[in-house]
């Protein structure tokens, strides 16, 4: 069976897919920020993987993971990117930092994490990495625009990536889900300032996006996916959506309206014109 990596994966949809691969006799090792490197955060139905600890901001951390496998003799076959976070704010209004801090996790942290697994795997003779994109990094979401473009950074990537690390049996593809149920809401950071001439219609969207997420689905579908698509063996395509019928239909409907229709589309929906 085959031995499993999931980053970010003490809540959310990181530690359903941990649990429910666990379940299915995978072998897991999830990670979190918070300090435990002991064995492991217990699933609902009783199985058991173990937590890492791992900020994938912090190349020591990273190279500490690395370290921690290697002493262990743990030979990772599928590493699964997932840990991420939401900043929202009027782009305008975005400080340098705040936009830095939203790619160095949600894009250089799997930047890091590839960067050290790719040696790894290549010598080992493939290996599969999966990364937790979004539907924002396939539609641009106002008032979310820098959190947009991390997950539309790691489009472009996985596009070059793909191509580069085939030849060498390794696989990457992204799942890119809509809105689900996890702590991302309430982890979401707001930046510091927001000028008041936004402030109303940020309001208004945030409790749009607040309200979709609270009543999205919960991520064991996510999971089952990710596991469907692991027993599939090879031969993937490069980004798999899942979520709601009326959020990932979104995504052909963009590709059939063309761009400009289709934000005329999305700023009704959204109100954003009085
Ligand atoms: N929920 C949704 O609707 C949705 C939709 C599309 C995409 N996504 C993406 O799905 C992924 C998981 O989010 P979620 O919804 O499951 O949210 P969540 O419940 O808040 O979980 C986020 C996970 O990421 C970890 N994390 C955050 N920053 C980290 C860092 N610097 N280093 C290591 N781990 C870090 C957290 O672990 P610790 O705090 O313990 O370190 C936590 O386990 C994210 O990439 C998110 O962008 C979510």
């Amino acid at each position: 069976m085959k031995t499993v990596l999931i980053t970010g994966a003490s809540s959310g949809i990181g530690k359903v897919i941990a649990e429910y691969l666990c379940e299915r006799g995978y072998r897991v090792y999830g990670t979190s920020r918070a300090k435990h490197r002991e064995p492991g955060i217990k699933s609902r139905e009783g199985g058991s993987f173990e937590l890492l600890q791992l900020d994938v901001t912090n190349d020591d951390s990273v190279a500490g993971l690395m370290q921690y496998l290697a002493t262990n003799r743990i030979d990772i076959d599928v590493l699964i990117n997932n840990a991420g976070y939401g900043l929202a704010g009027p782009l305008e209004n975005f400080s340098m930092d705040e936009a830095k801090a939203q790619f160095e996790t949600n894009f250089f942290g799997v930047v890091r994490m590839i960067n050290a697994f790719l040696p790894v795997l290549r010598a080992r003779g493939g290996g599969v990495i999966i990364n937790t994109g979004s539907m924002a990094g396939l539609i641009g979401l106002p008032f979310q625009g820098h959190y947009s473009a991390s997950k539309y950074a790691l489009e472009g990537y996985l596009a070059a990536l793909r191509m580069e690390v085939l030849p060498f049996n390794i696989q990457v593809f992204n799942i890119n889900p809509g809105d689900f149920r996890t702590g991302f809401t309430a982890n979401r950071r707001i930046i510091s300032t927001v000028h008041p001439i936004y402030q109303r219609k940020f309001d208004q969207l945030l409790k749009m996006y607040e309200h979709d997420e609270n009543n999205g689905a919960y991520p064991v579908v996510i999971a089952r996916k990710v596991e469907k698509l692991l027993r599939k063996n090879g031969s993937y395509r490069m980004r798999y959506v899942i979520g709601k019928f009326d959020q990932v239909i979104g995504v052909p409907l963009k590709r059939l309206l063309g761009d400009t229709l289709f934000e005329k589309l999305m700023m009704l929906f959204w109100k954003i014109r009085d």
